[in-house]
C-alpha cells in the first residue's frame, strides 16, 4: 500500500485567517490540503470556490490542493479549478451527466482526477472508469457538514475498493472523508485507506502539531 497522507480539511479552519491556518497545518506535517466546495444545491451547505483557491496559491502555498467538489453540475467548476492550481479534483458521479467526460476534462489538463462515493453509492460505479482514477474518495459521512460521526459500514466499502485497486494492479489513492479522528485512523488504515481527510479533529484541536503527530503514531501501529 501507498504511504499515508494526512489531508486536513480547511472546512474546519478559521476562514478569517485561512492562509496562516494552512501554513500552520503544513508546518505541522500535513501532506495535502483538502478543499471542500459546496454549492447549496448538491449539498445544503455553501462554502468556498475557485477565487479562494487562487488566493491560497497567491499567498504562496505550494502544497498539493485536493479539491472535493460537492456541486452540481461539475464541468464548469472543473474548468475553473484547473485554472487556479488544483492538484486533485474529485467529484460525485451523481452530479455529472457524463462522468467519463468530466474525468477526461480533469486528466487532459494534467490534473489528478477522482470520484467520490457517498455512503449509499455502490462501488459498482467505479467499474468502467477505475483505470482513469488517480483518487477514489470514500465518504464516511453524508457530505455537507464537518463534525459528523464516522459511519461504520464504510470499513467494508474501503476493503472492497482496496481489493478492486489491488486486483488490477492500479496506483489509485484511496481516501476517506468524514469523522476521521486520532482514535479511529488506524482502523481505517487497516481496512485499506491511504489518504485521511480530517477537519474538526485537526482544526478543532488546540495543538495541530500534537494532533498530526498522534495521527501518524496511530497509523504506524498498523
Ligand atoms: C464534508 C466534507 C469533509 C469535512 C470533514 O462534506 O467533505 O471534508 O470537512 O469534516 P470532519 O473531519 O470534521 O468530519
Ligand atoms: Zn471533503
Amino acid at each position: 500500500m501507498k504511504d499515508c497522507w494526512i489531508a486536513p480539511s480547511i472546512l474546519a479552519a478559521d476562514f478569517a485567517r485561512l492562509g496562516a491556518e494552512i501554513e500552520t497545518v503544513l508546518d505541522a506535517g500535513a501532506d495535502i490540503i483538502h478543499f471542500d466546495v459546496m454549492d447549496n444545491h448538491y449539498v445544503p451547505n455553501l462554502t468556498i470556490g475557485p477565487m479562494v483557491c487562487q488566493a491560497i496559491r497567491d499567498y504562496g502555498i505550494q502544497a498539493p490542493i485536493d479539491v472535493h467538489l460537492m456541486v452540481e453540475p461539475v464541468d464548469a467548476m472543473i474548468e475553473e479549478f484547473i485554472k487556479v492550481g488544483a492538484s486533485y479534483i474529485t467529484f460525485h458521479p451523481e452530479a455529472s451527466k457524463h462522468v467519463d467526460r468530466s474525468l477526461e476534462m480533469i486528466r487532459s489538463a494534467g490534473v489528478k482526477a477522482g470520484l467520490v462515493l457517498n455512503p449509499a453509492t455502490p462501488v459498482s460505479v467505479l467499474e468502467w472508469v477505475i483505470d482513469k482514477l488517480d483518487m477514489i474518495l470514500v465518504m464516511s459521512i453524508n457530505p455537507g457538514f464537518g463534525g459528523q460521526k464516522f459511519i461504520p459500514s464504510t470499513h467494508d466499502k474501503i476493503r472492497q475498493i482496496r481489493q478492486m485497486i489491488d486486483a488490477r494492479g492500479l496506483d489509485t489513492r484511496l481516501e476517506v472523508d468524514g469523522g476521521v479522528k486520532i482514535d479511529n485512523i488506524a482502523e481505517i488504515r487497516a481496512s485499506g485507506a491511504d489518504t485521511f481527510v480530517a477537519g474538526s479533529a485537526i482544526f478543532g484541536s488546540s495543538d495541530y502539531v500534537a494532533t498530526l503527530k498522534a495521527m501518524r503514531a496511530a497509523l504506524k501501529t498498523v
